[in-house]
């Protein structure tokens, strides 16, 4: 038997086309005739726009148009619901009023035969406010929050009221970028009536869709082109206003037209993580079994969107607890929508409930690993429902041993290396296992090749080549022997390349789509009388390196050029899918993860140096153990980021972003990140999908910080209830 592809640990079938620049990401297309677009975004954080002085802008040589709500037509922009759906409430509808909403806000496109005119002349446009003072922070006197949403099951105020150990604390995350490295870019061009765009996106249906609502034509005459995305994070998960500025520029200049967001206006061009105060009340009896959970949760939108993301879950479902009642609360502010941002909600939810967890089992001086599991819940808490599989108690012993977490002194400052105070933290990660419908188009040419189509996107995490494994395996071809393309509109649907659903949506799609192939393959064999496999039953032949042959007998066979050949097809094309059933329901499916953190403080300096970051991880099956490192790797590093160092700093007077670039906004480079490591368990967990795997782009992210202010207690004995964990705040 040939080895299986899936499992192994390949490397990017793509990666010589990334690292020798032959990837063509979005700005890079070579698009004949295309002129340049530069945004001018708005000065004030909140009013109405008095006049635009276009006149020395227009005046310079090579400037073709310069568009703003002063000439703009009127765009249809009929209703859209984005999936995933962004947010109830209403786009910014790009250059449709005199409105500025946020700081940042694009408030005209100046359309130029060069991008060095185009910002030049960009920079003469003037623009007159009527601004006012913005509310962009949630102590503001911001006005009323949205509707809330809330949830509730037993009797919380009684059974806080028996507790035998009560915490009450308040967790505050402060505002994050994604700053992906390859900044969002469109280019966009018109042929009569119908639109191509090459954009960055995690999802090009979701453009193709909210264009053609922006215009108001059929989705059919919009395509989307996107084979390559330089990181996202979430943040190419929606079209954002750029993208609807760029098609405009390019209908009223009659010129493809190339819209670039510099580095600072991706602060105010895209989304972010939003700011969140989780306020959480734990109860519990003598022996640590949580009897009450109150989570409090408010959280920043825009007031033109009441954006929410997936904070209730893990309160829900992640300790039995038969007490809880959750309230969260979006407030309106004067900034741009929030969005999906690596392990949204999820991260966010796990450092208020893990910091807490920790803070119980110092009140009860209980070990914080023993807490956690001795609320550990058979079923789902929630919905009654069972696990399809929920190894928790696995990744904590693994993480424990190769940790040694038993030999530590929980007493918090027990232990010194020099000046540094060391510190080891854990904490909890879960997320939940998102599955949506997906199809897939597989053809196998007459040279033995095949191409295997989705429109999904690869922001990085690998899709090209893991599908191209799952597809291998499913066809009996060789990996070279096996194409995957993904990226354009006119490919099968996908959804969303977000949720950590892409493996277990597209995954199954592509593998039940290649069997059909395969199925199909074998048929015309065993039905064909020149086929030494003719009149074989056709569930006794398999396919192995392009050869189609007998089971038990495998000099018995032909392979698939042979049998193209003789049967004189040019190729054989099926298309297939998955679709997700009861089984949703019908179990509680999550992906889940031990996470350990080590630090060293030195608190003369305040400096929070990371030792080591490990992961143990119950994620199903892993299809490439290669990515699945990179990806905990690169979500260990969101986590540190989190943690430490990220936070996007607004200036309350007008709403301005004074760290928008990438030398103040903080992220982790290589000395911040000095062991990180994760270990998978080897899981398959097929009630989930029919692939097994359970998703894990979100999860390796969602335990890090909270595992990082775990640890920096147990170093320094200080609780900062607040990230980033600041040199200030342990001075
Ligand atoms: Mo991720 S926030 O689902 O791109």
């Amino acid at each position: 038997m040939t080895r299986p592809a899936a499992g192994t640990p390949l490397s990017r079938v793509d990666g010589r086309l990334k690292v020798t620049g032959q990837a063509t990401y979005a700005a890079e297309h070579d698009v004949r005739g295309v002129v340049h677009g530069v945004i001018v975004t708005s000065t004030v954080g909140r009013g109405r726009i008095t006049g635009i002085d276009t006149r020395a802008a227009v005046e310079q040589p090579g400037v073709l148009k310069v568009i703003s709500h002063l000439n703009a037509p009127k765009l249809p922009y009929r209703p859209f619901r984005g999936v995933p759906d962004p947010a109830r409430g209403e786009r910014l509808r790009v250059f449709q009023d005199d409105r500025v909403r946020f700081f940042g806000q694009p408030v005209a496109v100046v359309v130029a035969e060069t991008l060095e005119i185009a910002q030049h002349a960009a920079s003469l446009v003037k623009v007159g406010y009527d601004g006012e003072r913005p509310a962009t922070d949630m102590a503001s006197p911001a006005g009323s929050p949205n509707q809330p949403e809330n949830y509730q099951r037993g009797n919380v105020d009684q059974a806080l009221g028996r507790a035998h150990a009560r915490l009450e604390q308040t967790y505050r995350l402060n505002r994050e970028h994604h700053n992906p490295m390859e900044p969002h870019a469109t280019i966009a061009r018109w042929d009569g009536d119908r639109l191509t765009v090459w954009d960055k996106t995690q999802i090009v249906l979701n453009t193709r869709a909210d264009l053609a609502t922006v215009f108001g034509i059929p989705e059919e005459s919009v395509r989307v082109v996107s084979p390559f995305v330089g990181g996202a994070f979430g943040s190419a998960l929606r079209a954002w206003p750029h993208v609807a500025i760029a098609a405009l520029a390019a209908r009223e200049a009659r010129r493809p037209v190339k819209v670039v967001l510099t580095r600072k206006q991706m602060y105010s061009g895209t989304g972010f993580r939003p700011v969140t105060e989780y306020k959480l009340t734990l109860g519990a009896d003598q022996r640590g079994r949580l009897t009450a959970a109150v989570h409090d949760i408010r959280a920043e939108t825009s007031v033109y969107e009441d954006y929410r993301e997936a904070l209730t879950v893990q309160g829900q479902m992640v300790y039995a607890t038969p007490n809880v009642r959750q309230t969260y609360r979006s407030i309106p502010l004067d900034v741009n929508t929030p969005t999906w941002m690596r392990g949204p909600g999820a991260a966010t939810a796990a450092y208020a409930i893990e910091c807490a967890m920790d803070e119980l089992a110092y009140e009860l001086g209980m070990d914080p690993i023993e807490l956690r599991l001795r609320n550990e819940p058979d079923r789902d808490p929630g919905t009654g429902v069972p696990f399809s599989t929920r190894r928790l108690r696995e990744c904590f012993g693994i993480g424990s041993r190769t940790v040694g977490w038993d030999e530590r002194n929980p007493r918090p400052r027990s232990a010194h290396d020099g000046n540094w105070l060391i510190g080891t933290g854990v904490a909890v990660a879960t997320y939940h296992t998102q599955r949506a419908p997906a199809q897939a188009l597989a053809r196998l040419d007459a040279d033995g090749t095949a191409i295997v189509q989705c429109a999904t996107s690869d922001m990085g995490p690998g899709t090209y080549t893991s599908m191209t494994q799952v597809a291998a395996d499913a066809l009996g071809l060789p990996i070279p022997r096996v194409r995957f393309q993904l990226g354009d509109s006119t490919m099968p649907p996908a959804p969303p390349h977000g949720g950590s659903m892409t493996m277990a949506s597209v995954g199954s799609a592509v593998q039940d789509t290649c069997d059909k192939l395969r199925r199909q393959a074998i048929r015309l064999a065993v039905e064909d009388p020149g086929s030494p496999l003719h009149g074989i039953p056709a569930d006794d032949v398999v396919v192995q390196n392009g050869r189609l042959h007998l089971r038990d007998n495998p000099g018995r066979g032909e392979t698939y050029r042979q049998l193209l050949a003789r049967t004189n097809r040019p190729h054989l094309e099926v298309r297939g899918g998955y679709t997700p059933g009861d089984e949703v329901e019908r179990f509680s499916t999550h992906a889940y993860g031990a996470v350990f953190a080590q630090v060293a403080v030195d608190e003369r300096l305040g400096l929070v140096r990371i030792r080591r970051v490990l992961g143990v991880y119950d994620a199903g099956r892993i299809i490439n153990p290669k990515l699945a490192e990179s990806q905990a790797i690169g979500g260990m590093v969101g986590g540190i980021g989190m943690a430490l160092l990220e936070h996007t700093v607004t200036d309350p007077r007008d709403g301005r972003i004074v760290n928008a670039n990438m030398a103040d906004y903080l992220v982790p480079v290589n000395a911040d990140v000095p062991d990180v490591s994760a270990i998978y368990l080897n899981g398959d967990d097929r009630t989930a999908d029919p692939i097994g795997v359970k998703g894990l782009g979100e999860v390796v992210i969602v335990g890090v910080a909270p595992a990082i202010a775990n640890a920096v207690f147990h170093a320094t004995g200080r609780r900062v209830r607040e990230l980033p964990i600041t040199a200030e705040a342990l001075l």
